[in-house]
């Protein structure tokens, strides 16, 4: 279990959260929380690009608050019919929901793989905390050095993360599913909780734009077990988008609640 990065001086933003926007990056990971909430298509973020997004309102019922929530997805690849992950992808839809719907919270949630050595197993929910880092942007020139590797602080609301119960780790972002002896390393070093493909690209877009950011993750696999990463992941998707699903869920009805 990790508890880095937690910052109790900026709990307390959830009455500042009024619009929340979702960024996912593979359609499986967050179609059942778009059926969920009886979201309405509104097509694509640019004619141009393949992201689409959903959105609609969270009734708060007598006594709570509405929220309205976009879903925003980066969209297939029409030359190889797969979902766009990765980090370009996902910062372009991020910006692009941004632009239009402008939330006070962004959220990018999915799945990840887990270390056992830091406690993760499968169907664990991590939330980013400590640092968001970039485990293969490798530029050792001076200064390129620290920007590749990112650190991008992670600010954690206390009180989202007890709502999701979700415990907070170290999440690394990289463009590969699978991991050199190199990265291998890094993650060692740095104690690496989740290895993803997104969430640090689009943390650094949040700081730009100056938008909250949360990063909420579900563990498919384990990078540091024998069972390969891939095979794991594919048994555990879809079982492991609907734990996710809850934990939004469950997100969403306590931000509902009026304190
Ligand atoms: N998403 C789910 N599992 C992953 C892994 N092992 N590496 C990168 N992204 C993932």
């Amino acid at each position: 279990m990790t508890t880095t990065g937690t910052r109790p001086d900026i709990e307390g933003t959830k009455a500042e959260v009024q619009r929340i926007g979702f960024i996912f990056a593979m359609r499986a990971e967050g179609e059942g929380l778009v059926k969920r909430l009886g979201l309405k298509a509104q097509g694509r973020l640019d004619p141009d690009l393949p992201a689409v997004w959903f959105s609609g309102r969270v009734e708060g019922g007598s006594g709570g608050r509405n929220l309205e929530i976009a879903i925003a997805f980066a969209g297939e690849d029409p030359y190889h019919g797969c979902d766009r992950i990765g980090t370009l992808p996902a910062t372009l839809a991020a910006y692009l929901l941004c632009r239009r719907f402008r939330p006070d919270l962004l959220v990018n949630a999915g799945t990840c793989g887990g270390f056992q050595r830091e406690g993760a197993s499968i169907g664990a929910v991590y939330v980013g905390g400590g640092d968001f880092l970039f485990h293969d942007r490798r530029i050792p020139l001076p200064k390129f050095d620290a920007f590749g590797i990112g650190r991008i602080p992670a600010i954690v609301d206390e009180a989202m993360r007890m709502a999701l119960g979700a415990e907070s780790g170290v999440i690394s972002t990289g463009d590969s599913f699978e991991p050199t002896a190199e990265e291998q390393k890094f993650f060692e070093r740095e104690r690496v909780t989740c290895k993803e493909m997104e969430a640090a690209s689009i943390a650094s877009l949040s700081r730009d734009l100056g938008i909250r950011f949360l990063a909420v993750k579900a563990v498919t696999d384990l990078v540091d077990h024998p069972e390969p990463e891939k095979s794991a992941f594919a048994r555990n998707l879809n079982r492991v988008s609907e734990i996710l699903e809850e934990r939004l869920i469950k997100l969403l009805e306590w931000m509902k609640v009026r304190e």
